[in-house]
């Protein structure tokens, strides 16, 4: 809990936009207002889309909207079309791949966060199985992953690889992803804005893989798609759900770089994975 009430209360605003959101909504609907003075030019009306394309309660027509001005787009991330349907059978690896690849497509065009989109080498998509049982998130792409264009390809991908290998897992059991799509510049955490125009394409990851088990690596991945405040401290060693997925959040490779004494608490918390899976629990 946060003792700032404007945080509370912009936590609550992002959770009920979120929903909303999810619900199909594009776009936040404002009451058409004369301009005055002090509403600047930027501040138009903009309508509401619904999943059919109708035009909401807002009085507002499609005829007289405009981009949303900037704090709303970045309070409600403008979600794209759905993808078109995919012309092989529902669920197979044929069909995942195509729509992760439609979902690829997309973030390689994405600009939603100028100052990313501005500074980046490429986009970092996410990397794997997409029948993969178990999807790994962690934070941002670091300089070697926005060079290579793949996640968890630097110093802490290293040492995933090695939490993996002592899992007696592959890298092709997983699928593996981030918050932002993007590298933040010089490493800096992701911003709430950023997180919230990435989620579209996270969304869209976890539904075409479809995954038994989310392991989110560190506090970004773990509270982004959580949507909690609390530190990946309190976060670790409990069960969460995500829609079908049952999710398990421990520290980021980075922080055991930086602290190798957590690597106990990380070991704990794998074995903690590996029986929930019903995999082998090394001794
Ligand atoms: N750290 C992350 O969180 N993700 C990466 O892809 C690389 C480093």
């Amino acid at each position: 809990m946060t003792d700032d009430p404007s945080l509370s209360i912009d936590r609550a605003l992002r959770q009920e936009l979120e929903g909303w959101r999810r619900a199909g909504l594009s776009h936040l609907p404002m009451p058409p207002r004369k301009r005055t003075a002090t509403t600047p030019a930027s501040a138009k009306p903009v309508a509401m889309r619904t999943p059919t394309g109708a035009s909401s309660a807002s009085r507002t027509t499609l005829k007289s909207v405009t981009a949303p001005a900037v704090s709303m787009t970045h309070a409600l991330p403008v979600v794209s079309e759905p993808l078109p349907p995919s012309p092989h059978s529902a669920g197979s690896r044929e069909d995942r791949e195509w729509r992760l690849n439609q979902l690829r497509q997309r973030v390689a065009a994405c600009t939603r966060c100028q100052e990313l989109a501005s500074a980046r080498t490429q986009t970092v998509f996410g990397v794997g199985n997409p029948e993969a049982r178990f999807l790994f998130i962690g934070e941002a792409p670091g300089a070697d992953e926005d060079a290579q264009g793949e996640p968890f390809v630097g110093a802490a991908g290293k040492l995933l690889d090695k939490i993996i290998v002592a899992c007696g897992m592959k890298r092709e059991d997983i699928y593996i992803c981030n918050i932002l799509r993007c590298r933040p510049p010089g490493n800096r955490k992701p911003l709430p804005e950023e997180a919230g125009n990435c989620r579209e394409w996270l969304d869209g990851q976890i539904a075409v893989i479809d995954p038994d088990f989310i392991v989110c690596w560190g506090a970004t991945a773990a509270q982004n798609l959580l949507g909690s405040e609390e530190s990946i401290g309190r976060l670790r060693g409990r069960s969460f759900q995500h829609g079908r997925a049952n999710v398990l959040c421990t520290y980021h490779p980075s922080y055991l770089l930086r602290n190798p004494a957590a690597k106990k608490d990380v070991w704990e918390d794998m074995k903690l994975f590996l029986k929930q899976a019903g995999l082998p629990v090394p001794a």
